[in-house]
């Protein structure tokens, strides 16, 4: 395979890749995606489970969606793409700005992840600032803060601020970067999907690992019609090598 034919003669410039994945690089651990095919977006409605609004309607249908969802993710194992990314760190600086809330970078072993839109294993309280981890599958319905107000899952909804800290750095490293790989991204979510921009304004080379077309592809120095579990340990096997 010669997927990565066009880094080969740059790679020696390449001191700083910047990742940004999305729902597609887990969706070979089993996790579907939202969009697409078998979405999840297809079968239910995100303005009715992934708003704020939808949340104070029914937090007893929400949690329970989450719980479900908490079982498919804690059950699932990184897949090939995620490792080759972990993997990567050995040979060059890398940095992993995720949409996914799945933690499965980081159980991938990548020690550099923002999580943009928060964690599944975190929640939150509604009102206080309480804040926790919890690992166990399933939540107690709705669970109550010590305050008496209802916890919620710590991820960013519909509508909702990114957490500005995170995103301030998913800036600064975007537009600091030599290469941007773009993975399992609709890239139809904002403001996540101006991160390449920030790249492009640096000369970064953007490539996108999609199998299918998105909205930027026509931005991208390269395009790679491939699954991620596939494509990334190609491109590890290239730094590796030179
Ligand atoms: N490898 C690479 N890409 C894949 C694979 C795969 N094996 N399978 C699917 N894809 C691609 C799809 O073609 C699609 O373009 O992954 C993309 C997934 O897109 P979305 O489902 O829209 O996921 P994402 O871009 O992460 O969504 C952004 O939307 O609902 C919100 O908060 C949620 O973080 C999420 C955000």
């Amino acid at each position: 395979m010669k997927m990565f034919e066009l880094i080969k003669d740059q790679i020696k410039e390449i001191k700083k890749i910047v990742f940004v994945t999305g729902a597609g690089i887990s969706q070979e651990s089993g996790i579907p995606t939202f969009r697409g095919k078998d979405g999840l977006w297809r079968n239910y409605d995100a303005m009715k489970l992934a708003t704020i609004d939808a949340f104070y309607e029914n937090p007893k249908l929400i949690w329970e969606w989450y719980n479900e969802r908490r079982c498919n993710i804690f059950a699932a194992s990184p897949n090939q793409g995620h490792k080759a990314i972990a993997e990567l760190e050995k040979y060059v600086e890398v940095v992993i700005l995720t949409q996914n809330i799945d933690g499965l970078h980081q159980k991938a072993g990548s020690s550099k992840v923002l999580e943009l839109h928060g964690s599944i294993v975190k929640i939150k309280c509604t009102v206080c600032d309480f804040k926790d981890e919890i690992v166990t599958e399933f939540l107690e319905i709705p669970p109550l803060c010590k305050c008496g107000n209802i916890l919620r899952p710590n991820v960013v909804w519909f509508g909702e601020s990114l957490p500005q800290d995170i995103w301030q750095k998913a800036i600064i490293l975007s537009s600091q970067c030599d290469l941007m790989v773009i993975a399992g991204t609709s890239l139809v979510v904002s403001p996540a999907n101006t991160l390449p921009i920030y790249a492009k304004q640096n000369h970064a080379i953007l490539i996108e690992i999609n199998p299918e077309k998105t909205e930027m592809s026509s931005e991208m120095d390269l395009v790679l019609r491939n699954t991620s579990a596939n494509a990334l340990p190609e491109l590890v096997s290239i730094f590796k090598n030179n």
